[in-house]
């Protein structure tokens, strides 16, 4: 009988991950190729993506390789996708989870400062689920994961940062017109929303702390997630259980937005 945990293995899927060289996108990956995903550790970093890399592969046995692109540059994406295709065997998910933040008051912001979030979080999320969409409609289907947050449905408290949750509003939008388009083309296209996650980053950052200690007060939990708390809906959005889900939002916040 082939059960339920049979079917959540990756075994034989070819996936990739950006920002898959530390914090969230790490844990991840790890989670992927433990069970059974052969994975390439896309980052612009490519000596931390060469030593996760790696440490993934010793840790799973399985082909673990790193590739260096910037997701905002649509030539390095192309390459980045020509590479794991060879390298790989070919690409049946996309994990396009690179993104960054910067806290600031919408009128002080600059428009550099606005640029740069807009462009990795949501024109870097379109120019890599354009070109994976692309393969995969020549190559028989696949699937788009792209990480969201759940700042694209609350204003988070009490930082300012109009330019995040806007850019994380608009990858889900986008990807949700991406799944409609690609329905019958055989790709799937999800979003993944995490709330405060306590990466390595964040749980040791003195910076942080007096966020963290409010954000805590705040959370229904009363704690941020950990990655490993990723790691279970990471592998079933990989998988063929989820072939019934796509044009959706998985919120996995502890309750933050159910406020
Ligand atoms: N940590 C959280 O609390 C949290 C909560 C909700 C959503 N998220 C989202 O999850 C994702 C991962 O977050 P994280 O906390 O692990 O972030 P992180 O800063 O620890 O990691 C981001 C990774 O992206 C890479 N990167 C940055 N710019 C890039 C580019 N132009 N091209 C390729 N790679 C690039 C970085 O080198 C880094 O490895 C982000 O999209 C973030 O917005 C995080």
């Amino acid at each position: 009988m082939t059960t339920i945990i049979d079917k959540l293995r990756l075994d034989g899927k070819k996936i990739y991950i950006t920002g898959g060289a530390q914090g969230l996108g790490k844990s991840m990956a790890q989670a992927l190729a433990e069970a059974g995903a052969d994975v390439a550790i896309v980052d612009i970093q490519l000596e931390k993506a060469q030593a996760t890399a790696a440490e993934i592969a010793a840790a799973t046995g399985q082909k673990v390789i790193a590739v260096k692109a910037d997701v905002t540059n649509p030539e390095d994406v192309q390459k980045m996708i020509t590479t794991v295709v060879d390298k790989l065997g070919g690409l049946d998910v996309a994990f396009n989870n690179a993104g960054m933040v910067i806290n600031t008051p919408a009128e002080e912001t600059t428009f550099d400062q606005w640029t740069k979030v807009i462009n990795l979080n949501l024109n870097g999320v379109f120019l890599t689920s354009q070109a994976a969409g692309k393969y995969m409609i020549e190559h028989g289907g696949g699937a788009i994961i792209n990480t969201a947050s759940m700042s694209a449905h609350i204003v988070n408290r009490p930082q300012p940062q109009a330019s995040y949750n806007a850019s994380k509003a608009g990858v889900i939008q986008l990807s949700k017109s991406l799944a409609i388009e690609w329905a019958k083309k055989g790709v799937r296209v999800n979003t993944l929303s995490p709330g405060y996650m306590a990466t390595d980053l964040t749980q040791n950052s003195e910076e942080l702390k007096p966020l963290i200690d409010i954000w805590n007060d705040w959370a229904p939990l009363g704690r941020m997630g950990k990655p490993e708390e990723l790691q279970g809906i990471a592998v079933y959005l990989a998988s063929d259980t989820s072939s019934f889900a796509t044009g959706a939002d998985f919120a996995i916040d502890g309750a933050f937005t159910a406020w």
